[in-house]
């Protein structure tokens, strides 16, 4: 072999083993969300209409613990006995957030005093009240807010976020 066919046959091994690495490393959700829009033609992916619980299950101004749009997204839902943005039911009191810090991830807590959505990592706070708006705190974006529907029989059903769930490029992978 000629020094230059060596020298090409070099460069060659390196950049396909540095175009491997590079595969390798992609993150498993970037490799979902590519799979999702194949399965869909590269159409969005639809939220899906999830019935999450019924009025009757929810108490004042205490959360109850739900999931959206799926089983690793947790949430809670919210009955806060006045009528607010996103609010859903009969009395525009009903609302429904993630429970996942939009900063970095750690799990929220609920503060019944002052009606807000609590981070023990950096203590970020969103306003349960003001569609999940950030008060204070290290996080970029607001809470992400579910879009609720209430049928009448009183079942509770999400349609629908309105920010990007901490961790995910797509909310609906
Ligand atoms: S993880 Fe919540 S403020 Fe940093």
């Amino acid at each position: 072999m000629k020094r230059c066919d060596k020298l090409a046959e070099v460069g060659r091994r390196r950049f396909l083993s540095g175009a491997f690495a590079a595969a390798a490393s992609v993150p498993a959700a970037t490799l979902l969300t590519e799979r999702a829009r194949a399965a869909t033609g590269g159409a969005r992916v639809d939220y899906p209409s999830n019935r999450l619980a019924n009025v009757s299950e929810l108490k004042p101004n205490e959360t109850l613990e739900v999931a959206y749009p799926d089983d690793d997204a947790p949430g809670v839902l919210l009955k806060l006995g006045k009528r607010v943005p996103g609010g859903a039911g009969p009395d525009g009191d009903i609302v429904g957030f993630s429970t996942i810090c939009p900063h970095k991830g750690f799990p929220l807590s609920y503060n019944s005093a002052d009606k807000t959505l609590n981070c023990p990592g950096h203590y970020s706070r969103f306003d349960c009240e003001a569609g999940g708006q950030q008060v204070w705190g290290q996080a970029t974006q607001n809470l992400p807010q579910y879009t609720l529907r209430v049928d009448d029989k009183g079942d509770i059903y999400a349609e629908g976020v309105d920010e990007l769930l901490y961790g995910r490029l797509s909310n609906v992978l």
